[in-house]
């Protein structure tokens, strides 16, 4: 207002007459740029389609879109969603737009060729690749293939190493927990613990799974890394190097790091050292069976170092940990929730694991399909908005004429589909059986596998196609063993007057309420099985 005033007052006559033309001009120059703007702000650009959650014209409007997206992408996908069925719409955050695709283009997306459509770009830019280093293993897919090729053939072997960590885990966290009384239990970090724990004895085996520091360092370098990507999304891209520099927005993910590399360097240099020894005495070295093994194994040389083999360490934390948690949590809040499932669901394991002579092994935990299907349900549309997620690098043209130009990022409404009426029977009801009861009629008409871990265009909770999830199978048996070890030997509820606290939605992440708690009891008799 000052400079206003001032330049009125040190004006005289003439040149306020030509600074008021001026003005005019500029206004009219500034509506005509506002109006080609608006049109090709609301059209995204290169492919002409709609832009969804832009209320405003212009360069505001615009924005303001993006601005909404951070805090409630949910409701910007939906009405997209709804308003062109069956077509492609674009959102738009501040680092990116995204193009959603339609099921018809998610299968033939799936198996395209991985340098014209690819997964690990994706998450390059969405993770903010430059400046958190999630772009440092581009082109190389070891986890990936770690995980598919050598951690879901060793289920066998490593079975008894779960067993014994959840049991471990759960006496230790659960310690005291008599059958007179409930007893309040801070239930997502039990099972955040318990999950790293397991994983970790999977990924890096004993001692350092059971190791406190290795346990902080592998927990909390997802929330901070997710942390500092966010950060970094509301910062605009030309002074987003700038800014990094300045604040140091990755500063406790490098500090992570670096924790990671003095805790995990001993084993690894002493295993490089023990198989260098082996080699010249032309001994057999008996190798750990665990990730950090055949990650070592499978790396280039230039690969093979404390500081590259510790990073890979992390990623599969941050693939693991929390998605294998936050599912979980969501199953036994609808237990907690849903007693009426608790009582089928605990006659089953017991069922399957006696006619398997006591024994817990791959063909008892197939024969759980009430406990699959609750997995199933209880994780349905509560893992993000959107789903596989692809960057493509080359243009490409889809089958119905589609144009995908090369750098644009592409997405799957995931939450959409899995509430979509059209989709799915009812989908606003809560049925732990719904999808035991589809196999059930599948069986007969020999039609669609409802398990857990089928994926399809429409089940998205662990992608679709080559780059789906392959830690999916893991997954499946590391939980049924975990449920397996808390339905057998305790009752949960909620405390009085709590129920199933609402799914919170944030941005493009769905999830759990994680701050709430359950009251646990410990069942009556002797323990059922010896493995317990
Ligand atoms: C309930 C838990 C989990 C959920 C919901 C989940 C979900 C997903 C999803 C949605 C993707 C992307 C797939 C796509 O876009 O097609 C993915 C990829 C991946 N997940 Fe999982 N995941 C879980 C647990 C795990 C675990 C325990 C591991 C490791 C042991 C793991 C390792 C991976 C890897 C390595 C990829 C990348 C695959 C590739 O690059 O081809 N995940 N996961
Ligand atoms: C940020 O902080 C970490 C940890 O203190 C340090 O290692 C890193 O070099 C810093 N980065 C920049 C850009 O200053
Ligand atoms: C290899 O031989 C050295 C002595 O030459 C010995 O100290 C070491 O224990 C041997 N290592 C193995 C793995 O056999
Ligand atoms: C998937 O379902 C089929 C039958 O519908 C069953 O035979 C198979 O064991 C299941 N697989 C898993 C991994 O649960
Ligand atoms: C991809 O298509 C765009 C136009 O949509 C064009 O400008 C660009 O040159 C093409 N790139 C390649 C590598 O063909």
């Amino acid at each position: 207002m000052g400079i206003f005033m001032r330049l009125i007052n040190y004006t005289e006559d003439k040149r306020l007459h030509d600074y008021s033309l001026v003005s005019a001009t500029l206004a009219l120059l500034f509506l005509a740029l506002f109006l080609l703007l608006k049109k090709e702000w609301s059209i995204h650009s290169s492919t002409k389609f709609p832009i969804v959650g832009i209320e405003s014209p212009g360069y505001f409007g615009l924005v303001k879109a993006r601005e909404k997206y951070i805090s409630d992408a949910f409701h910007i996908v939906k009405n997209g969603y709804h308003k062109y069925r069956g077509k492609n719409f674009v959102v738009t955050a501040h680092s990116y737009d995204k193009i959603i695709l339609t099921s018809d283009q998610i299968n033939e997306l799936s198996n395209a060729p991985d340098d014209t459509v690819s997964f690990s770009h994706f998450l390059a830019e969405v993770m903010q690749g430059p400046y958190t280093g999630m772009d440092r293993f581009l082109g190389t897919n070891y986890l990936a293939e770690v995980v598919r090729i050598k951690l879901t053939k060793s289920l066998g072997t490593i079975k008894e190493a779960i067993i014994e960590e959840v049991r471990f885990s759960l006496d230790t966290e659960l310690l005291g927990c008599t059958t007179d009384e409930w007893r309040s239990v801070e239930i997502f970090i039990l099972i955040l613990r318990t999950v790293a724990r397991t994983s970790g004895r999977v990924f890096v085996g004993l001692p350092l799974c059971r190791n406190e520091d290795w346990l902080a360092v592998s927990m909390a370098f997802t929330g901070d890394l997710f942390m500092a990507i966010e950060k970094l999304e509301r910062i605009p891209k030309p002074i987003r190097p700038f800014y990094t520099w300045i604040f140091n927005s990755t500063k406790l993910i490098s500090l992570h790091r670096k924790k990671a590399q003095t805790l995990l360097g001993p084993v690894i240099r002493e295993r490089l050292e023990e198989e260098r020894l082996a080699k010249e005495n032309g001994s057999a070295y008996k190798k750990p069976s665990d990730m950090l093994q055949w990650l070592t194994d499978l790396v280039e040389p230039r690969h093979k170092n404390t500081k590259d083999l510790s990073e890979l360490q992390l990623f599969a934390s941050v693939a693991s940990i929390h998605t294998t948690s936050l599912s979980f949590l969501n199953v036994l809040y609808d237990l907690a929730a849903h007693q009426e499932c608790v009582q089928p669901i605990r006659e089953e394991i017991e069922a399957v694991i006696s006619a398997n002579n006591g024994i817990i092994d791959r063909a008892a935990l197939h024969k759980m399909t009430k406990t699959d299907s609750f997995f199933k349900e209880s994780t349905r549309g509560q893992i993000d908005v959107l789903s596989f997620g692809r960057k493509i690098l080359k243009n490409v043209t889809l089958s119905d004429g589609t144009p995908l130009k090369q750098g644009t990022l592409v997405s799957a409404p995931a939450a959409m589909f899995s509430s979509d009426p059209d989709l799915l029977e009812d989908p606003e009801t809560f049925d732990g059986f719904r999808w035991y009861k589809k196999s059930l009629e599948a069986e007969s008409r020999a039609a669609h596998n409802s398990n857990w871990t089928t994926t399809s265009a429409h089940h998205l909770t662990f992608g679709h196609g080559k780059h789906a999830c392959p830690g999916r199978f893991f997954v499946t048996e590391e939980l049924k063993i975990l449920l397996t070890f808390i339905i057998l030997q305790y009752d949960i509820k909620y405390p009085e007057g709590e129920s199933r606290p609402a799914t919170i939605k944030y941005g493009e992440a769905i999830y759990p309420d994680t701050t709430r708690k359950l009251l646990f009891k410990k069942l009556p008799g002797p323990k059922k099985f010896s493995f317990l």
